[in-house]
Formats: C-alpha cells, sequence, structure tokens
C-alpha cells in the first residue's frame, strides 16, 4: 500500500449564506483567527446577504458577505476560504459572485494583507489604512464639555442621528444603524438641540467594540469615545479608526488600546471616503464588514 495519497479537489456550489448553520461559520472564521461569536455571525446575518462554497456534502469551505447601505453602495466583509482550500481559486470565484451580486452597487471593504493583492486584481482601489486599537481600557481622563450635552440615545430615538452620519459616511445607512443601535449602548453629543456626533458600542468577539462613532472634529469624537471607555475601565475594548495620527489616536494609546493591526479600505466604482473640513466625518468604524 503507498505510503500517500492524492486527494482529488473538491467541486464547490455557491449556498445562500441564511441556509448555514451558524457554528459552520465559526468554525471557518475561527479557523483562520478571527473572533466572530456564533452571536456576531447571526448579526451580521440579519443585516447583510451572503453566500458560502459548499461541497457535495454540504461542508463549508468559503464564505463571502455584502451589507447593502442606501441606494446604490454595499460594503465587502466576512470573505473567507478555510486554510486547507486557499490558493486555489477559491477567494477569487467567490468575489466574483458577490460583485455579479451587488449589480452597480458602489462598494468598499477593508482588506487584510492576505487579500489585499486579489482585491486589487479585481479593480479595487486603495483608499486609506485603518488602525485596530485594542486593549484593556486604563487611565481614561476626566473632560470638560465646554457646551452642549452627552447623553444616552435609546434604540427607539435612534433617527436622531441619521441626518449626521449620513454627511459623515457619505450614504444613508439609517437601515444599518437601527439594527446596530438594537445591540449597542449610544451617546449622542447635541449642541443648540441638535446631535452633531455620537458613539455606539456593543460586544463583538470576546471584547467590547466601540464604533462608529462620526463627529465634526477631534474635539468632540474624543468626548464621545471617552463617555464609553469611561465605564469600560479595566476592560478589553477594540476600536477601529482611519486616524493615522493626531489627538484621537493619540487618545486612545493614552487610554490603553495600541495598534495590533492594519487593514486597507478600498473601493470600486465611486470614491469611497471623502472628508471635509469642519463636517462629520466618520472616526470610528461599525466594524470590519460594515465600514
Ligand atoms: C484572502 C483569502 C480569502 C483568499 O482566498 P483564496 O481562496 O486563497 O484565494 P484564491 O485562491 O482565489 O487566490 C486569489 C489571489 O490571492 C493570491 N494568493 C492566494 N494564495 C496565495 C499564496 N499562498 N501566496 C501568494 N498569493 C496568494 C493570488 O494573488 C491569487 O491571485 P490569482 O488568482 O491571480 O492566482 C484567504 O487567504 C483567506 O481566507 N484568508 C484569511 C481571511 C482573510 O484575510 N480574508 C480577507 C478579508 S478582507
Amino acid at each position: 500500500m503507498g505510503k500517500s495519497v492524492r486527494v482529488k479537489s473538491f467541486e464547490l456550489v455557491a449556498q445562500d449564506i441564511s441556509e448555514v448553520d451558524t457554528h459552520l461559520l465559526h468554525a471557518l472564521s475561527a479557523g483562520v483567527g478571527w473572533p466572530h461569536r456564533p452571536a456576531d455571525w447571526d448579526f451580521l446575518r440579519q443585516v447583510g446577504q451572503g453566500i458560502v462554497a459548499v461541497d457535495e456534502i454540504g461542508r463549508v469551505f468559503g464564505s463571502a458577505m455584502w451589507f447593502p447601505q442606501g441606494e446604490d453602495f454595499a460594503t465587502v466583509g466576512l470573505v473567507i476560504t478555510t486554510p486547507r482550500a486557499q490558493a486555489q481559486g477559491a477567494g477569487r470565484w467567490l468575489m466574483e459572485q458577490v460583485t455579479e451580486r451587488c449589480k452597480e452597487r458602489n462598494l468598499a471593504l477593508n482588506a487584510t494583507r492576505a487579500a489585499y493583492p486579489l482585491y486589487l486584481t479585481l479593480g479595487f482601489q486603495q483608499e486609506a489604512t485603518v488602525f485596530m486599537h485594542r486593549g484593556n481600557v486604563s487611565g481614561v481622563p476626566e473632560l470638560r464639555l465646554p457646551h452642549g450635552a452627552l447623553s444616552e440615545l435609546p434604540a427607539t430615538e435612534i433617527g436622531e442621528i441619521t441626518a449626521c452620519d449620513t454627511l459623515g459616511f457619505g450614504v444613508n445607512r439609517s437601515r444599518v444603524l437601527a439594527q446596530l443601535s438594537e445591540i449597542s449602548t449610544t451617546c449622542v453629543l447635541r449642541r443648540h438641540g441638535e446631535v452633531v456626533g455620537y458613539a455606539m458600542r456593543r460586544p463583538f468577539g470576546g471584547l467590547q467594540v466601540v464604533g462608529p462613532i462620526v463627529a465634526d472634529n477631534d474635539d468632540d469624537a474624543i468626548l464621545l469615545v471617552a463617555w464609553h471607555l469611561r465605564t469600560l475601565n479595566g476592560q478589553q475594548v477594540r476600536i477601529d479608526t482611519r486616524e493615522a495620527a493626531g489627538p484621537f489616536a493619540d487618545l486612545l494609546s493614552q487610554c490603553g488600546l495600541a495598534v495590533s493591526e492594519t487593514t486597507i479600505t478600498m473601493s470600486k466604482g465611486r470614491r469611497f471616503l471623502n472628508r471635509s473640513a469642519n463636517a462629520p466625518w466618520v472616526y470610528a468604524l461599525a466594524g470590519h464588514a460594515l465600514s
């Protein structure tokens, strides 16, 4: 009997991600070292759509999701090929399936180092670096609020942040924000009765994620993030931001949240990130898949 056997490659077909057992998806993401819990997959499946690559006996070898946001835009995420099936074309095939299903939508995603060359060859363009700050929260400063008021916003009133968020994000993502608000604590900053910034936090992957944070300037973003961090003292927190340096990034480091990984924001179609002076801006992402 031979000492080895050559196993034929698998034939994979696309299946709707909503039909798959959450634990198979959890095993897929855990297999590439990602922190998603089954509850995180369930939430993402409520927000977006997706496919899995399965073989003829229903084993899951890969996944890819897209999250329609507004009329003509979607973010892409959860693009995974299980390690033993990698480098055989499944990742490219999954992305081709996604772009076909997204039709004319402009797309954005946050690429890992492993996936960056693939997205480049698919026509995505680099826009910015995302810095994942993570750590045990400590030393949150007491800050003075010069004018305005910070308060918690109930999920039933989440529509109040739509105008500010749409200016910052560039697309009306009120449906996604409403879904996020159901599992988040939201803080708003009001001046003259108007919402000028907000920050959400929610459990994700065994820690707390603070994001999205949208504000007009660094000072307001700091007030909002500190509101959450003060209640999270001693806990593991993650914040994804495109602020490479400056007061906001400095505050995160000062509070024990060091940069642990980076990804690259890329887009296909219309440019995604358009910052203008003194207008709301996304200081922290909702998550890699949601941007
Ligand atoms: C990124 C990932 C999805 C790619 O999946 P895959 O099934 O290996 O992708 P493919 O086999 O279709 O390869 C796509 C491209 O990636 C590159 N690539 C894949 N494996 C590679 C390897 N081992 N070495 C160098 N380049 C490689 C090639 O450029 C390839 O291009 P080609 O089609 O012109 O040959 C997979 O590596 C993965 O799941 N990684 C961990 C999770 C992750 O980072 N996901 C991306 C989130 S943004």
